[in-house]
């Protein structure tokens, strides 16, 4: 498995596997992301893309994480945190500080994700996703 950065002409394999779960944004905002700055990284088997994470850059020293998915068949294999640590690395090289998230309230697996790489609760926000509470998460790099 190795990590690099997403390419512009993969977001429409990038929004199938992100659709799967999530489905929250067009291919419209994902391309404008791709293009506008945020971090975005893959992680690649044998020529297959198994996971996706994008950070937004908010001011100097701040970054907030959009979107982190595995591909279902690849889940519990360590793809969510291998590419957690790369987004990390790449942020802290870019000069930021502290890295934000949301994730649902009832997303087990994200939130224990989130734990085992020191990201605290710093908020909860009710009905954030039509409905359902969200956690507002946070970790200083
Ligand atoms: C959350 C997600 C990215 C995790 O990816 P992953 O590659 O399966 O995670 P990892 O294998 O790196 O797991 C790391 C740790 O997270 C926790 N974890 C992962 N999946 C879990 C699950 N289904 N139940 C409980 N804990 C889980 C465990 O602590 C795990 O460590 P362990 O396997 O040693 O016990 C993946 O489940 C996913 O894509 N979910 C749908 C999209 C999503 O919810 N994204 C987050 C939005 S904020």
């Amino acid at each position: 498995m190795r990590v690099r950065r997403a390419r512009l002409d993969e977001a429409g394999i990038l929004l199938g596997m992100e659709s799967e779960e999530i489905g929250t944004f067009s291919p419209k905002q994902l391309s404008s992301f791709l293009t506008s700055g945020a971090v975005a990284l893959v992680a690649e088997e044998e020529g297959d893309l198994k996971g996706f994470v994008l950070a937004l850059l908010k001011g100097r020293e701040d970054a907030r994480v959009y979107i982190l998915t595995v591909r279902q068949d690849t889940r519990r294999r360590g793809v969510g945190m291998l590419l957690m640590g790369a987004l990390e690395e790449e942020l802290r090289r870019l000069g930021i500080r502290r890295c934000h998230l949301e994730v649902r309230a009832s997303n087990t697996a994200a939130r224990q994700l989130y734990s085992k790489l020191w990201y605290e609760e710093v908020g909860l926000l009710r009905n954030y996703y039509g409905g359902e509470d969200g956690m507002k998460m946070a970790k200083g790099l």
